[in-house]
């Protein structure tokens, strides 16, 4: 067991060695151009079309629906981006759910500053979006509505094939951010009935700076990115080949072990979240525990900030997040946690553990051997105990 203790998987993800070990020969000896005619060019052509099956594959999509992306954040934009700007001729109304991603919101808030009429439905205490609020929101100006598939700081799965349905039946694009849900929870593209899904490969055992975009055949998208017509058109730049391998082969493993992944981040999680509350008081959970991804835990201490109880876990060499990663830095209060309505005290104290496949039980064991006395200490520094 490292001496370290890594809790920060909705952040990043170790990559898994099978991953390395099919990225390498495409830096050093099949290093061609994939848009190139000669042999080095086939070659590398043919490693990314076998990892765009790989990929379509672990999303029960088909492989000319796969666009090769630099990551989550790029899959999102050009969702959000490119279907608006190509339908504002048939409405102006774009919807999404209070608790997005920033790759997400931001992009609405620039679709916002060209003129769309940007919803955004609530959440209830729990961070679930309600099916009501959907249809309420949903007019005959809509284009376009995007729900998160989990949220990445309490893990809460949404009802995205309700959603979709009811979308659907208003003619009405649905795209789902799918980051945090990869290689924890099954992904159907099909049985979800959404039309554009977001992934990231350094989210589950991929390498960083690679994604991929599900866009179903027969949606249009403006590019936001434009040069020559690399991905039928739709994302130009020369093709990140050794990633999208990698991409391709952490999509094949996390198919493989899906169920038994899941399985065990959860009995992990469980075993973590059933420990700190049965021994620490004043401890509470946030987000929905029964539509939850298995990695994920959120839970507030009450009384201590959770930016120093982070820091003193880590000077205990357990690494943890108060939320988003991206936040990370800025101490400003978490907006999924304050969309959920939840109290001052419980935005301040809450930590999450995320998990991975790769984590152990001893891991977990020594998490809660620290965990009293860090917290202790945090709550008497601050005064309340
Ligand atoms: C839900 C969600 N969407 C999008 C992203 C952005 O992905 P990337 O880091 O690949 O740009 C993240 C990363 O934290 C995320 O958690």
């Amino acid at each position: 067991m490292s001496s370290r203790i890594y809790l920060d998987n909705n952040a990043t993800t170790c990559v898994d060695p099978l991953v390395v070990e099919a990225m390498k020969p495409y830096f050093d000896e099949e290093y061609g151009n994939a848009s190139s005619i000669h042999s080095f060019g086939q070659k590398a052509r043919a490693a990314l079309e076998e990892a765009r099956g790989q990929v379509a594959l672990f999303l029960g999509a088909g492989s000319d629906e796969i666009v090769f992306t630099s990551g989550g954040t790029e899959s999102d934009n050009l969702a959000l981006c490119g279907v608006a700007r190509r339908l504002r001729h048939k409405g102006n109304q774009i919807i999404i759910s209070a608790i997005e991603h920033p790759a997400v919101l931001m992009a609405f808030d620039g679709m916002q500053a060209e003129g769309f009429r940007v919803t955004r439905l609530p959440v209830d205490h729990q961070g679930r979006v309600g099916l009501a609020d959907v249809e309420d929101a949903l007019s005959d100006e809509t284009i376009l509505i995007s729900a998160m598939m989990a949220n990445n700081e309490t893990g809460t799965v949404q009802p995205i094939r309700e959603i979709a349905l009811l979308a659907h039946g208003k003619g009405v694009l649905v795209h789902t951010d799918a980051v945090q849900a990869a290689g924890k929870v099954p992904i159907d593209v099909e049985q979800l009935g959404v039309d554009l899904l977001s992934i990231s490969g350094h989210k589950f055992h991929g390498p960083k700076g690679v994604g991929a975009l599900y866009v179903r055949q027969g949606v249009r998208l403006q590019p936001i990115m434009l040069g020559g017509g690399h991905e039928r058109g739709m994302r130009a730049g020369t093709e990140n080949v050794s990633g999208a391998v990698g991409l391709g082969m952490a999509c094949q493993v996390a198919r493989q072990e899906l169920s038994k992944a899941a399985e065990r981040m959860s009995r992990l999680r469980d075993r973590l979240e059933e420990g700190i509350l049965n021994s620490i008081p004043d401890t509470v959970v946030n987000g929905c525990r029964q539509s939850r991804t298995p990695q994920t835990s959120n839970i507030s201490f009450l009384g201590a900030e959770g930016e120093s109880l982070l820091m003193a876990l880590d000077l205990q060499g357990i690494a943890v997040s108060t939320g988003a990663a991206c936040h990370a830095g800025t101490v400003s209060a978490s907006h999924v946690l304050t969309a959920m309505h939840l109290s001052r005290e419980t935005l301040q104290g809450a930590i999450r553990f995320s998990l991975s496949r790769f984590t152990t039980e001893e891991e977990i064991e020594r998490t809660l051997e620290v965990l009293p006395g860090v917290v202790e200490r945090v709550r008497q520094v601050a005064g309340r105990y």
